[in-house]
């Protein structure tokens, strides 16, 4: 089978809806090593296992941004939410390529490149940005191996922060994830307000919401779920509110710039075996393709606090902070 023929053949297994977890995982891992094998990148590079510090968070070394790959659920909805959104494009946008605006590609296009073979001639281009230039060279030499030119309009170094799209050629639709769990670290926010103001007017972002909440987490039956694969236990984790949610509607992501203050409140009646605060972490990438609690490393719970007995505190404040290290504050009321 040639190279492209067995990008459509793990493509499809990623992405279908028949496939099982089992081959999510197996797929996303074949095709990290068919990225690797034609591309050249040099995944033993030391230099390529740091990551660089910008003004507005970190941008990851290549090496674990090409690892986000076998991030399997989070890899397999991105791909099914931006078909999706490809398809809902055409119809808002229509006779025209949709102009997909990809920032932080990282070394292997991973939320561009496998959907190359399910795309038509001259229904999507792509513009694709990052700040790594070895991270662009590398999908420059896998767009020539997959032949894949005519879906790119530009591979760029630039920062996604300060980047201007050419006002004769806006985008549709913006993809991007550059983020961790609590969107932590990595500059989500500070791209997000840069790049969603200059989308043509009904252009789409992914993904679409990311929701973070504090809530309560039940240590123990958070063990019986990793350790017991017959507990079909529920209830693990309450939610409090209100939570912080972040779209390309300019009131949520302002609220973020501006590090809006939310008090949350503990429940005065609150279970005391539910002591872990952490944050929690749901991603919506379109419509009903969510990746939601501990099905990627972006939705792994953080521990803010364990909470102790008799209760020191009847809430927090909770608020964001953009800046080198982005991320959540909080302080117990
Ligand atoms: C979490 S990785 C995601 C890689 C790939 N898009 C994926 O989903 O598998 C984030 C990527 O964004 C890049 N990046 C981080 N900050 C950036 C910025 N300010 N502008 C452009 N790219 C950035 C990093 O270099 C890295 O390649």
């Amino acid at each position: 089978m040639d190279d492209r023929a067995e990008l459509r053949r793990l493509t499809e297994v990623l992405t279908g809806p028949e496939s099982s977890p089992g081959q999510w995982f197996a797929a996303s891992a074949a095709l990290y090593e068919l990225f690797l094998r034609i591309s050249g990148f040099n995944e033993k590079e030391e230099a390529f296992r740091r990551d660089v510090q910008m003004p507005s968070g970190k941008a990851l070394g290549p090496v674990w941004a090409a690892f986000c790959l076998k991030d399997a659920i989070r890899t397999r909805i991105f791909l099914r939410g931006i078909l999706k959104a490809l398809e809902a494009a055409r119809h808002r946008f229509p006779g025209t390529p949709i102009h997909v605006l990809y920032a932080g590609c990282g070394p292997f296009a991973t939320l561009m490149l496998p959907l190359v073979p399910l795309l038509k001639e001259n229904s999507a281009v792509f513009t694709l940005l990052d700040v790594w230039p070895e991270n662009v060279q590398s999908v420059k030499r896998l767009i020539d191996a997959f032949q894949a030119e005519s879906f790119v309009r530009e591979i760029a170094v630039a920062d996604a922060v300060r980047y201007r799209i050419d006002p004769n050629g806006r985008a549709h639709v913006l993809v991007m994830e550059l983020l961790q769990a609590g969107l932590s670290k990595e500059p989500q926010v500070a791209a997000l307000a840069n790049l969603a103001p200059q989308l043509l007017p009904g252009g789409i972002v992914l993904p679409e919401r990311i929701r973070v909440n504090a809530g309560l987490l039940h240590p123990g039956k958070d063990m019986r779920r990793m350790t017991d694969p017959d507990w079909a236990g529920q209830d693990v984790f309450r939610l409090l509110e209100p939570g912080f949610t972040l779209t390309a509607d300019p009131d949520d992501w302002q609220s973020f710039l501006r590090g809006e203050e939310r008090i949350i409140h503990l429940p005065a009646n609150r279970d005391p075996a539910y002591n872990r605060l952490c944050l929690f972490t749901a991603l919506q990438v379109y419509e009903n393709e969510c990746v939601e609690t501990w099905e990627s490393a972006l939705t792994q719970p953080l521990l803010l606090k364990n909470l102790e007995e008799p209760p020191q505190a009847t809430g927090i404040a909770l608020r964001y902070e953009c800046g080198v290290a982005p991320g959540f504050r909080f302080r117990l009321l």
